[in-house]
């Protein structure tokens, strides 16, 4: 890098310089805060909409800017994905409904064996800190919380397997073989991306794939990994609200983001939680 202009890969993944890290590691370190001090207000009772406008209040206090107001129009400082919503829930709107519950909720009101994901992704200085993890309402089904479970540890696989010298495909590959040898699919419609100075950028960073496939990982890649798993199959559709993004089976999905950083030894995680959380974030 010659000082004026950045190092991007013939991919177009930007290589992110050392000094860089910082940024992200405070923006990062926003988000899981943030993500931490929302535990206590997810329960039974609560809406999606107050929970949001407490995400949104915080995202304030801490002197950041939330990314997702105002990105393509969307107009929360979160997304909310109750059950059987694989992504970009949107909070205050009518949780959907799903062929596996009786009646219409009609409402945003958690009840009592939901589960969701939270994502936030917030702007400090310039720097994106991206994070979304799992929370409960109530008491679920225990197929519920072994679905969190296997979706934490495919994330977590996939962060294993992010060094130098390995490629996105055994990122995607790590995930995909854990998670269907646990019998559960992973969603190819939606994946992660590189992030830094910008909210998304390239590359896609695909939850399933072959070993040795797609680019090479650098030190300095910035990307998040955000897998989305399924108990049924891993289609999807999207609502005519042009955002909420549902299993078409109806069966339940679960998410876990974290940004990340490739180093010379491996990947630094940006949005560890302070407070242990990250999961269980309940209990
Ligand atoms: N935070 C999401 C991601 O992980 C993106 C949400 S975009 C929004 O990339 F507009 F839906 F908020
Ligand atoms: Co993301
Ligand atoms: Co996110």
């Amino acid at each position: 890098m010659d000082g004026s202009k950045p190092d991007v890969t013939p991919e177009g993944i930007r290589i992110y310089a050392p000094e860089d890290f910082e940024g992200m590691r405070r923006a990062g370190r926003v988000a899981a805060e943030i993500l931490d001090e929302v535990a206590p207000l997810v329960r039974v009772g609560a809406t999606t909409a107050e929970i949001d406008a407490a995400i949104a209040q915080m995202v304030t206090d801490k002197g950041t800017v939330s990314a997702t107001i105002g990105y393509r129009g969307y107009q929360h400082a979160s997304c909310i994905s109750v059950n059987h919503v694989v992504c970009h829930g949107i909070p205050g709107s009518e949780i959907p409904k799903s062929k596996y519950e009786k009646k219409k909720r009609g409402d945003d009101v958690l009840v009592d064996g939901d589960i969701l994901n939270i994502d936030v992704t917030v702007i400090l200085d310039g720097w994106y800190g991206d994070s979304s993890r799992m929370y409960i309402a109530g008491s679920p089904k225990p197929f519920a919380l072994r679905l969190i479970d296997v979706t934490h540890e495919a994330l977590m696989r996939g962060i294993a397997a992010a060094k130098p010298g390995a490629t996105f495909g055994d990122i995607g590959h790590a995930i995909q073989v854990y998670a269907e040898g646990q019998n559960c699919s992973v969603v190819r419609d939606f994946c992660g991306h590189g992030l830094g100075t910008a909210f998304h950028e390239p590359p896609n960073v695909l939850h399933y794939g072959r070993p040795g496939t797609g680019a090479t990982l650098r030190p300095g890649m910035f990307f998040t990994i955000e897998p989305m798993i399924n108990l049924g199959r891993y289609e999807t559709k999207t609502l005519s609200d042009g955002w909420t993004a549902v299993t078409r089976d109806g069966t339940m999905s679960a998410q876990f983001e974290h940004s990340i950083g490739i180093t010379e030894e491996g990947a630094e995680i940006f949005t560890l939680s302070p407070a242990g959380k990250f999961h269980p974030t309940w209990g």
